[in-house]
């Protein structure tokens, strides 16, 4: 089954995910691919583990689903996400038995390091996702790598290293069998959590019903208000906060003369959603600016903030603001 961020609960819970298996071991796997481990690992269980698996390519993702529905499994959840954002806000702490990461990027420029997944913060973040006995399992070719995680495992001051064999299946993925054909032989860590570490989740969560939860604004504005004229077009505007940066794209008028939408690309570390925010006529002749459901955005400090942003660009404009709801 495949997840859009918007598909879970912030942090969510197994019974909820998988209701039919919910006692069951719980994996994720990060970067799966095309999706050959889960397959093969499941097949040495006679009852197959819960498994999560999270990639950034789209392609990667119809791919898998296509391999997990053929091989049965049906307690198998994919999503499109960065891992990071994934394990920081959907997986509970204590929650899962095995974080399974086969031949991530190795990023081996020396300026792209900071994009490599397996650094100390996302130990840290790992060992407060794993139940105690939990692991994280890592297969890679890549040697130069291999060191700088076990490195980053041991600097996190959360994980013990193991270096052991790697599991099967995790030498039947795609990449795997790339490397195997150039003669290239894998390496295989095992890191188990030495402590917990309290890694908060974020202010994160799903649209509610309640449209008075829905970030908004209310306010009066000029009666000669026009936000732009055909010819000229919108001045994108950014502005930042401590973790957030928004960026006004566009606007778009409604066909009932009475409104506008705004298009907000909001960025918070690697969490990247594009927001609509609606200014729309009331009754009583006021404006309500109110984040659209459209699209399913996850409510998190940055897209409140776009709210914001939009009020702000409307109070600029002579707009008089008499509640804030962001
Ligand atoms: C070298 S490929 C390995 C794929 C597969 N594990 C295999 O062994 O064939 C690395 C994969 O990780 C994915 N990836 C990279 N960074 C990621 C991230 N932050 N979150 C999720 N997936 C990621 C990439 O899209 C890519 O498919």
């Amino acid at each position: 089954m495949i997840f859009s961020l918007s598909d879970f609960h912030f942090p969510d819970a197994t019974p909820r995910l998988y209701p039919q298996t919910a006692g069951r071991p719980w994996v994720l796997e990060i970067g799966f691919g095309d999706g050959r481990f889960w397959p093969h690992h499941a097949a040495m269980f006679a009852e197959p583990p819960n498994y999560l698996g999270v990639e950034l390519s789209g392609v990667s993702l119809l791919k898998a689903q296509r391999r997990l529905k053929s091989a049965g499994l049906n307690n198998a959840i994919l999503t499109k996400l960065p891992a990071d954002v994934l394990l920081r806000e959907v997986v509970p702490r204590g929650g899962l038995d095995t974080i399974v990461v086969n031949f991530p990027d190795p990023w081996p420029k020396a300026g792209h390091l900071e994009h490599r997944l397996l650094r100390a913060p996302f130990f840290q973040l790992a060992a407060s996702r794993l139940k105690p006995g939990g692991a994280v399992l890592l297969t890679t070719d890549h040697d130069e790598y291999f060191d700088f995680a076990c490195q980053a495992a041991r600097d996190s001051g959360v994980m013990h290293v193991e270096l052991t064999g790697p599991p099967p299946a995790a030498l039947e993925t795609k990449y795997a069998l790339k490397w195997r054909d150039l003669g290239l032989s894998a390496q295989h860590a095992r890191f188990t959590p030495t402590a917990h570490p309290d890694v908060p989740h974020g202010d994160v969560r799903p649209y509610p019903e309640d449209p008075e939860q829905v970030p908004h604004a209310i306010l009066t504005l000029p009666a000669e208000f026009t936000p732009a004229t055909p010819g000229q077009p919108f001045q994108k505007r950014t502005a930042r906060g401590g973790d957030w940066t928004v960026i006004l794209l566009d606007l778009y008028a409604s066909l009932r003369r009475d409104g506008w939408v705004a298009l907000a690309h909001v960025v918070e570390g690697e969490l990247t959603q594009e927001v609509l925010v609606g200014i729309t006529a009331r009754e009583d002749g006021s404006h309500l600016v109110r984040l659209a459901r459209f699209g399913g955005p996850i409510i998190t400090p940055g897209v409140k903030a776009a709210v914001g942003a939009v009020t702000e660009w409307l109070e600029e404009s002579g707009g008089r603001v008499t509640h804030r709801g962001y």
